[in-house]
């Protein structure tokens, strides 16, 4: 093992000194002065890197269709992936907000705004703090609006920012320095999340991480007591490490107190925090990658040939609608060895998230039954239902975290098999719990509880979706089925 990381790494190494000293092409030269330290502008920046502008201008195309299995977001086929008919439980799980309206698969860095304005409006709701994550100008409008513009309604928020960059996402600006010309990070809220983790001065390698961890990361909008947007988002990081983000420290913050509380679940009625994107922290909690010293820039960046010069390709996207080129910089296996593995691991996640998710949505709607039992006045054991109600937390955040993470797995498989195996635990003696609640109160729920996924899917929000029975992900081991029968999931 350690040999073959020496070997990877030293061929890596050669690899980059192939690439950046004596072949052709060469890479690009570097220019500088021209470049204003507060040009937010890629076109001002494409004058002086007019390659690197072409390149981050290509995460408008969509991509070949076909080469991956779970992430399809928007290929020339140009279908958008609706991540609630991908996963139907979720469109219970998420009923009370935005996210259970319109959810789609992600698309390229061009879109990042663009999609803000085109979905439904209920996920925008928070105002200007939603574009903490899309729009370079943020950290200046923070710094020079605060509350005003953090709380107002989105596309006023967006009316603030300067008209050109209105719906510019992740630009040259959020990465670069550029005088000179170096790698960076530039949101205020990963600068006070690394603080937390006790990260000061990252390594130029750690920086090919970091970029992306500006918004691939798990995020909070903060509240007051009454739920209103009470300042700009900020990290669950608290007693968490570098290379150790673990989901148990971001449940322990996420439930410290209301200001994580971010929305009502309908079928519950509890007010819940919830979990974005977490890339980052999935990838450097100790995978194989991570602790080999491989960057996101490596798999998601890779040198590519630009006319006479070699840049690193910033048309960013899935390494299987790029042929899996960044991995053959380390990996001398084929392609559809590569490909196969990558199978291997998203088939085994999306199996044990089908599991997870569907234990926690039985979950929720036992929980809906006993409230009722309670509203029509009969005794619950408090003890017992508050013990119940953590498991189902638990069971829940940990089903979102690996859910909402982008790789179906395949970022660190071990650990997502290892959360979502917790997540189907607690929803196991959260169910038990809740059984021996409503059987106190003199009620069966039956064998299979009755989840009633169509009534949560179709007619959705203003533009009216519904489920897409084609998009469903299957179990691919057919296990699925033992568990909860067609009848019951209610589609
Ligand atoms: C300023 C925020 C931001 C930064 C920085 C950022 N991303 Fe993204 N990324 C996004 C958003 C938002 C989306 C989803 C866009 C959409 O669906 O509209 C996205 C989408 C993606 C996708 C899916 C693209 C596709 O074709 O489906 C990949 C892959 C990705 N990002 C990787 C990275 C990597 C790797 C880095 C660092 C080199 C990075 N991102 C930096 C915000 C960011
Ligand atoms: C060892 C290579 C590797 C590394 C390192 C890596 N990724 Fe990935 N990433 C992948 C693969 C493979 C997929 C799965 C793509 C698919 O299923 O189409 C993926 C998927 C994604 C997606 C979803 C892509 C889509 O089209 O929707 C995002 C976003 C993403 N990665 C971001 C990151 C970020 C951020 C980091 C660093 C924290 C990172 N990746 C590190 C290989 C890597
Ligand atoms: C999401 C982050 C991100 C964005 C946005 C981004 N870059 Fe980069 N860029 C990188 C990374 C990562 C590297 C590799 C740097 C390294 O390894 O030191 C890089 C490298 C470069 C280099 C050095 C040469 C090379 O190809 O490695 C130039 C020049 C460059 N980028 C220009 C731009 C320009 C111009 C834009 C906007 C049109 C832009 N970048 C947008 C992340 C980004
Ligand atoms: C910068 C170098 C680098 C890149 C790029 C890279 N890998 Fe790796 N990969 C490694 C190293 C180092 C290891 C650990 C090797 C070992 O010890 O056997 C590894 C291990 C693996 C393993 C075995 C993991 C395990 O859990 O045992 C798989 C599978 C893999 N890589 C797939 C990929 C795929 C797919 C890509 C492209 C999306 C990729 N790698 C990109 C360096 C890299």
């Amino acid at each position: 093992m350690v040999r073959k990381t020496l070997i990877l790494s030293t061929s890596l190494f050669v690899l980059l000194l192939f690439l950046g000293g004596c072949s052709d092409p060469k890479p690009e030269p570097f220019k500088t002065g021209e470049i204003g330290p507060k040009e937010y502008d890629p076109e001002v920046w494409g004058q002086t890197y007019p390659l690197h502008y072409e390149s981050w201008l290509k995460t408008q195309d969509p991509k070949p269709a076909g080469k991956s299995r779970y992430k399809k977001g928007w290929d020339d086929d140009k279908i958008v992936y609706d991540k609630l008919s991908e996963f139907p439980f979720l469109g219970l799980l998420y009923n009370g907000w935005g996210f259970g309206i319109e959810y789609n698969e992600p698309r390229g860095h061009f879109y990042a705004l663009v999609d803000q304005l085109e979905i439904d409006p209920k996920r925008v709701a928070p105002g200007g703090a939603c574009l903490g994550c899309k729009t370079p100008v943020h950290r200046e409008m923070v710094e020079t609006h605060g509350l005003d513009y953090l709380k107002k309604p989105f596309l006023e928020a967006v009316a603030m920012l300067p008209e050109k960059l209105q719906k510019l996402g992740p630009a040259c600006y959020d990465c670069h320095q550029a005088n000179p010309m170096t790698l960076t990070t530039k949101k205020a809220h990963l600068e006070k999340g690394l603080a937390m983790i006790g990260k000061t001065e990252p390594s130029r390698q750690e920086l090919r991480s970091l970029a992306c961890a500006q918004c691939h990361i798990t995020y909070v909008v903060p509240r007051d007591e009454s739920m209103k947007v009470a300042g700009d988002i900020t990290l669950p990081w608290k007693n968490a490490k570098w290379g150790d983000i673990s989901i148990e420290r971001i449940i322990e913050d996420l439930l410290s107190d209301y200001s994580r509380q971010e929305w009502t679940q309908k079928v519950t009625g509890f007010k819940m925090p919830f979990i974005r994107h977490p890339e980052f922290e999935v990838f450097s909690k100790g995978s194989v990658h991570f602790n080999a010293g491989v960057a996101c820039a490596d798999c998601h960046m890779p040198f590519t040939r630009s006319g006479a010069y070699k840049i690193s390709d910033h048309d960013v996207t899935s390494p299987l609608k790029a042929d899996l080129r960044a991995c053959a910089q380390c990996h001398t296996q084929s392609k559809e060895w590569l490909t196969e593995r990558i199978h291997h691991t998203q088939d085994r996640t999306a199996s044990l998230i089908l599991r997870a998710g569907y234990s926690t949505a039985t979950c929720a709607k036992l929980f809906e039954a006993l409230h009722n039992v309670k509203a029509n006045g009969a005794g619950v054991d408090s003890k017992i239902y508050d013990q119940a109600k953590d498991f189902y937390m638990q069971a829940f955040l940990r089903l979102v975290f690996i859910n909402a993470e982008n790789s179906t797995g395949f970022h660190n498989p071990a650990e997502a098999g290892r959360i979502l195996g917790d997540s189907i635990a607690f929803a196991g003696k959260c169910e038990a719990l809740q059984r021996q609640l409503l059987a106190g109160a003199g009620l069966d729920p039956g064998l299979e509880v009755a989840l009633e996924a169509g009534k949560y899917l179709n007619n959705r929000g203003k533009k009216g979706l519904n489920f897409k029975p084609e998009q469903e992900v299957k179990d691919p081991f057919g296990t699925q089925g033992q568990f909860l029968s067609d009848t019951a999931k209610g589609l």
